[in-house]
């Protein structure tokens, strides 16, 4: 391990779909996820962004063990997926937890907030049903339920409460990793804001280490410590936030962060609009994917696919990007 903090390190991780082109003709490979490489640390948050399409959501069930990577190595407490026995396998996902977008969608309607809570328990421990029930009340309390709210079923919750019963949860194991895919996307902005600072109290309080996955930038200037940009499989930048939104580098972030109402004091503020649609991931351009909309390309970017350059703190990969 490098040190004591980093809980999963991921080296140049790629998923690649067979999808089928059409009768009597040949799959075509979806390139969803092309070598990320990252690593979370205990009480940091690792946010990725980037449009609909560029492979978060791919990269959160690599990281929860749901797929296998096609290639790249993928290290959870020093010790790596690939290969690894059914038995380390099943240990190693208990400390790794997914919350999804849609709470509605991952909590059966027909159980009650306890049972619910319950549940990964009952399957991953030898507690008694007493001891439980005190730890599923206990974990309520913590994400701010009250504890009449135990014999409730999902539909008498509201969105933000049912979100908050999706993260009890994922924490009842006791994990060291929570992915979180889009959590507060499906919220009102008042209650995003509310279990955004849940969310940042349970990680300090069980030194929680988080792959925070999101589209909306001003969510991740509130929660990331490092933020890692995606563009149609590819990682094109990997920063701190602080860098991130003072001195955004690639092209691309450029474009993003001009398209965000985000506040940068300091930081530069520059109209920048993307011309044309995202290629699609089945026939992605030569060289740098982003080039066809890029006002930057040059000759170079259309033939080869940039490495990550670093670029102070960052980690770039742009043949445009100057220090
Ligand atoms: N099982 C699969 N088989 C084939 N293609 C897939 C599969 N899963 C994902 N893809 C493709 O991989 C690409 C990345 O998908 P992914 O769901 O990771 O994107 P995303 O960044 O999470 O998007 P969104 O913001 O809309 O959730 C997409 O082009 C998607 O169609
Ligand atoms: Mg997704």
């Amino acid at each position: 391990m490098i040190d004591d903090a980093t809980v999963l390190v991921a080296d140049n991780l790629c998923k690649h779909y067979a999808v089928s082109a059409g009768v009597f003709k040949p799959p075509v490979m979806l390139k969803a996820l092309n070598g990320a490489s990252f690593s979370l640390k205990k009480r940091q948050t690792l946010a990725v962004v980037g449009e609909s399409g560029c492979g978060k959501s791919t990269l959160a069930r690599l990281v929860t063990m749901i797929e296998e990577p096609t290639s790249g190595s993928l290290k959870i407490n020093d010790q790596e997926i690939a290969g690894a026995e059914a038995r380390t396998l099943r240990a190693l996902r208990s400390r790794v937890q997914i919350v999804f977008q849609n709470p509605y969608g991952s909590l059966n309607p027909r159980q009650k907030t306890g049972l619910a809570l319950e549940e990964p328990l009952q399957m991953n421990s030898s507690l008694t049903k007493a001891e439980r029930k005190e730890k599923a009340c206990e974990m309520m309390e913590q994400v701010g339920l009250r504890p009449e709210h135990y014999d409730r079923y999902p539909h008498m919750f509201s969105g933000g409460q049912r979100q908050r019963i999706a993260i009890a949860r994922a924490l009842m194991l006791n994990p060291e990793i929570l992915v979180l895919d889009e959590p507060v996307s499906a919220l009102d902005v008042s209650i995003q804001a509310q279990v955004l600072n849940l969310l940042t109290e349970l990680q300090e309080k069980h030194n929680l280490a988080y792959l925070f996955i999101s589209h909306d930038l001003s969510v991740v200037k509130h929660i990331a410590d490092d933020v890692m940009v995606m563009y149609l499989g590819n990682p094109v930048e990997h920063s701190t936030r602080e860098e991130l939104f003072k001195e955004p580098r690639h092209p691309y972030t450029r474009a993003l962060l001009s398209a965000t109402p985000v506040p940068i004091p300091g930081g530069k503020k520059e109209r920048m609009h993307l011309s044309g649609e995202i290629p699609s991931p089945l026939s992605p351009p030569d060289g740098c994917a982003f080039h066809p909309r890029c006002p930057l390309c040059f000759e170079r970017c259309r033939v080869e696919n940039p490495e990550p350059r670093p670029f102070s703190v960052s980690r770039v990969s742009c043949h445009a990007c100057k220090a």
